[in-house]
């Protein structure tokens, strides 16, 4: 890939943040923090049934719990994915070679996310949950995606997740009421996507900036799939049952139709921007989003959730 004079400059500045200072989990968390018993792990405008009147009704102890059971589940989806893009980058790094730029680089990254997944799995044994695996279908989709999808479609769609995921552990690092621990992983977690979104636009930049209609087309459509695949891992049914709630297949779908609507306004303001920027919002894209998203992209490219 040949990047420019001025993006050379900042990928060799990357990179030597990522040598010089690594965040490393294991200094970075307060892993020793010791629990008082009140803290909260997700926030209430991330928590599926938040929002419901079925989510009025639990006690205060139910809801800690759903939202920690929740959280470890979105952890769970974290880890999976980023195996997901460490695949695809060493499908990607067999391909170039070591001198260039892009290798130094996605190695650099690939280490990054290698150390985040191992975060993400202390962070759940730390919050002491068992998340349930991703469905035969997401697994089937993965393994299909990383073997045969094209390289570009791959940096799309590991950005398309970057980005909403950044937002939504936005949300998890402001909320001063989350555990110590959770808020950590989540500032650590920022710092270092701040620079694989950096670097996997500037790749794209080739592929999206002279695209024509069709391409365009596709590569809002692939950003939107994405997000969809991303969030239907969210919600879990088993979470409900293991609670003892009642009636756990209609607050089932209850919860995944809230979520959508949350999470369409909460985590997808710098997503709709970056597929504004190579003009991909047209009919066909919008109205995908919707179905997909639940969220409505007018014309004027001013969002409404
Ligand atoms: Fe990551
Ligand atoms: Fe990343």
């Amino acid at each position: 890939m040949d990047f420019t004079e001025k993006d050379v400059v900042i990928i060799q500045k990357m990179i030597k943040i990522s040598k010089e200072k690594p965040l490393l989990p294991k200094e970075f968390i307060p892993w020793s923090y010791e629990d008082k018993g009140d803290e909260i792990y997700l926030s209430d405008n991330l928590i599926s049934i938040a929002g419901l009147k079925e989510y009025d009704q639990l006690s205060a102890e139910q809801k800690r719990e759903l939202g920690r059971r929740e959280l470890g589940q979105v952890m769970y989806s974290y880890a999976w994915s980023e195996t997901m893009a460490c695949a695809f980058f060493n499908r990607r790094l067999l391909k170039i070679d070591v001198h260039n730029l892009e290798y130094k680089f996605l190695l650099r990254e690939t280490i990054e996310e290698y150390r985040h997944q191992s975060m993400f799995c202390d962070a759940i044994e730390r919050i002491g949950v068992t998340p349930f695996p991703p469905s035969r279908l997401h697994k089937w989709i993965a393994k299909l995606t990383v073997m045969f999808a094209p390289d570009s479609i791959m940096f799309l769609s590991v950005l398309g997740i970057e980005l909403a995921t950044d937002f939504y552990g936005d949300v998890l690092r402001r909320d001063k009421s989350i555990h110590p621990v959770i808020q950590k992983v989540s500032v650590l977690h920022h710092i270092e996507e701040e620079r694989h979104i950096l670097f996997a636009k500037k790749w794209l930049k080739k592929y999206t900036e002279n695209a024509g209609f069709v391409r365009r087309t596709i590569y809002a459509i692939i950003v939107v799939l994405n997000l969809y695949f991303m969030r239907t891992m969210y919600v879990r049914k088993e979470i409900f049952d293991k609670m003892g709630l009642i009636n756990t297949k209609a607050l089932y779908k209850k919860a995944r139709r809230n979520l959508a609507v949350k999470f369409g306004r909460l985590c997808l303001s710098e997503v709709n921007a970056y597929v504004d920027s190579f003009n991909g919002w047209n009919a066909i894209s919008r109205y995908l989003a919707k179905v997909f998203l639940k969220i409505n992209i007018p014309k004027n490219d001013i969002v409404h959730a």
